[in-house]
C-alpha cells in the first residue's frame, strides 16, 4: 500500500531528463521574449552594471534586505579580489515592518543603520558610500535608482510598488540625521552574489539565490538586450536579473495548484513556489495532510494542526531528510510539534520519503534553470563556468547541491564538468559594496 502511494507521488513530482530539456527550451524562449520587452514570465531586468575587474577599492556600508533578516555590513575592498567584512549586524524583521507601509519599512531600515553606526563606531560621522541590496524585482533606471515592480516572499508594505526605493531610503536616512550616508548603488541579491564571486574569479558568470526566494542573474551582450533604449556598444555586457522565480512553464501537481491559490500572489512566482524555502515545507505539508485526510497515514488521528498552512517549515523538511537515527526520532519530533501525537516508524519513513520527493524536484528544477542560463550564454558549453550560489536551502538542505549536480549531468552529459557550483556566503552584501565601488569611480 505505502509503496503504491510513494510511486504515485514520485510520478507526480518527477522531473525526467526529457522534462528538464523541455524546461530548458521554454526557458530560452521566455528569456528571449523578456529581453525583447515582450510579455514573458521572465522579466529579464537590466542591472546597469557589468562584472567587476577585481581592482575596485574602498570602504563601504552595505544593506541587505529581502529575507527574514535585514543586515547592515561594513565592507572593505582591498583590490586583487580581496574583501574584508569588519562588521555585520542582523536585525529581525517583524511582520508589521514588512506588511504596513513604506514609512514603517524604510524607517526601520534607517534606524537599524543608525544603531549599526553607533554600535560599531565605523564611519559614524564621516561621509560614506552605501550599496543597497534590495532582493525583489526592481525596474532600474540607473545604478542607483529603480522602482519596485511587485512584492514577493510575503512582503506587502503599501506605497512601495512603482516607487523609487533609493529615494525612499534616502528620505528615511535623512529623517534619522544620516544625510552623510550616500546611497550610490542599488542591486538585486543575485547581482550582488555574482559581483562578489567574480571580484576574484573571472570564470564566474551566474549568480543564484536559493533561499527564502529564488532567482538568478548573468551577464548578457547588449546586442541581445533588444529592449535597451540607451547607448551601448553591442559587444559590451550588462548583468541581467532574470527573476526566474516567476517562470511558469512547469508541470504542476494538485498540491502546487492549491498552494498557489492560497497565496497573496496567485499565478505569480510559480517556480519559486516549487523551489524556495518559503514554500518547500508547505508543499510537503500539503502532501502529508492529504495522505492523512485519505486515512493513508496516521489513521484515527485528528492532527488538526498539520492541516493548517505554515505548520511545516523548510527547516523541518531539512531536519527530516537529515534524520539518520534508526527510529527516525527527529522526524517524530517534527510531527509531534505539528500535532501528530504518535506515529509508527513506517509512517515516519513515508514522511521522510515525501520530503525527499519534494526537495529533489526543487533541486532538479533549479538544475534545469541553471543549465538554461549557461547554455543561453554558451550553447555548446565550450568554456568553464562558475555559478555562485547563496541561500539557506542550497547551503543547508541535506543533499540539495548533490541533487543539482546529478541532474546537471543527466541533462548535459560530460559537458556538465565545465560547470562548477560554489557556495558564496554573504555574497549579496559584499556585492552591493562592489557595485557602490564601481559606481563611485
Ligand atoms: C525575488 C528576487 C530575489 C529572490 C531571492 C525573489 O522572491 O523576486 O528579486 O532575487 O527572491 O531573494
Amino acid at each position: 500500500m505505502k509503496t503504491g502511494i510513494l510511486k504515485d507521488l514520485e510520478k507526480a513530482f518527477n522531473i525526467s531528463p526529457d522534462e528538464m530539456k523541455r524546461v530548458i527550451r521554454d526557458f530560452h524562449l521566455e528569456m528571449e521574449k523578456g529581453l525583447s520587452g515582450k510579455k514573458s514570465s521572465l522579466k529579464m531586468l537590466p542591472a546597469y552594471i557589468d562584472r567587476p575587474t577585481g581592482g575596485e577599492k574602498g570602504s563601504f556600508i552595505a544593506l541587505d534586505l529581502g529575507g527574514t533578516n535585514f543586515r547592515v555590513l561594513e565592507i572593505r575592498l582591498h583590490g586583487n579580489g580581496r574583501i574584508m567584512m569588519p562588521a555585520v549586524m542582523k536585525f529581525a524583521l517583524r511582520k508589521q515592518d514588512i506588511t504596513k507601509d513604506a514609512g514603517a519599512l524604510f524607517g526601520f531600515l534607517a534606524s537599524s543603520v543608525k544603531t549599526f553606526l553607533r554600535k560599531t563606531a565605523h564611519g559614524a560621522c564621516r561621509d560614506v558610500n552605501l550599496g543597497f541590496t534590495f532582493s525583489f524585482p526592481i525596474d532600474q533606471k540607473g545604478i542607483a535608482s529603480g522602482s519596485l515592480v511587485t512584492w514577493t516572499k510575503g512582503f506587502e508594505a503599501a506605497g512601495v510598488i512603482g516607487h523609487d526605493v533609493v529615494s525612499l531610503l534616502k528620505c528615511a536616512l535623512a529623517k534619522e540625521g544620516l544625510a552623510h550616508i550616500h546611497v550610490t548603488a542599488l542591486a538585486n541579491d543575485t547581482v550582488g552574489t555574482l559581483m562578489a564571486r567574480s571580484y576574484g574569479d573571472r570564470s564566474c558568470d551566474v549568480g543564484v539565490i536559493i533561499g527564502t526566494g529564488t532567482n538568478a542573474c548573468y551577464p548578457e551582450k547588449m546586442s541581445k538586450v533588444k529592449k535597451w533604449k540607451g547607448a551601448a556598444a553591442p559587444e559590451s555586457e550588462m548583468i541581467i536579473n532574470i527573476e526566474w522565480g516567476n517562470f511558469n512553464k512547469l508541470k504542476k501537481t494538485l498540491y502546487d495548484r492549491q498552494l498557489d491559490a492560497s497565496t497573496d500572489n496567485p499565478g505569480k512566482q510559480i517556480l519559486e513556489k516549487m523551489v524556495s524555502g518559503m514554500y518547500l515545507g508547505e508543499v510537503a505539508r500539503r502532501v502529508i495532510a492529504d495522505l492523512g485526510r485519505r486515512q493513508l497515514i496516521f489513521p484515527g488521528q485528528a492532527f488538526r494542526k498539520i492541516k493548517a498552512a505554515g505548520t511545516v517549515r523548510s527547516e523541518d523538511v531539512s531536519a527530516i531528510e537529515g534524520d539518520g537515527s534508526a527510529s527516525l526520532s527527529a522526524t517524530g519530533a517534527v510531527l509531534r510539534r505539528c500535532g501528530v501525537k504518535s506515529s509508527s516508524r513506517a509512517e515516519r519513513a513515508l514522511v521522510k520519503n515525501v520530503c525527499a520527493i519534494v526537495s529533489r524536484r526543487a533541486a532538479r528544477i533549479s538544475a534545469a534553470a541553471m543549465a538554461a542560463v549557461i547554455t543561453k550564454m554558451d550553447q555548446k558549453l565550450q568554456r568553464k563556468h562558475t555559478i555562485a550560489v547563496d541561500g539557506s536551502v542550497y547551503e543547508k538542505h541535506p543533499g540539495f547541491s548533490r541533487n543539482i549536480e546529478k541532474a546537471l549531468k543527466e541533462v548535459l552529459g560530460s559537458k556538465a564538468g565545465k560547470i562548477k557550483l560554489v557556495l558564496s556566503k554573504d555574497g549579496s552584501g559584499k556585492g552591493a559594496a562592489i557595485i557602490a565601488a564601481v559606481a563611485s569611480k
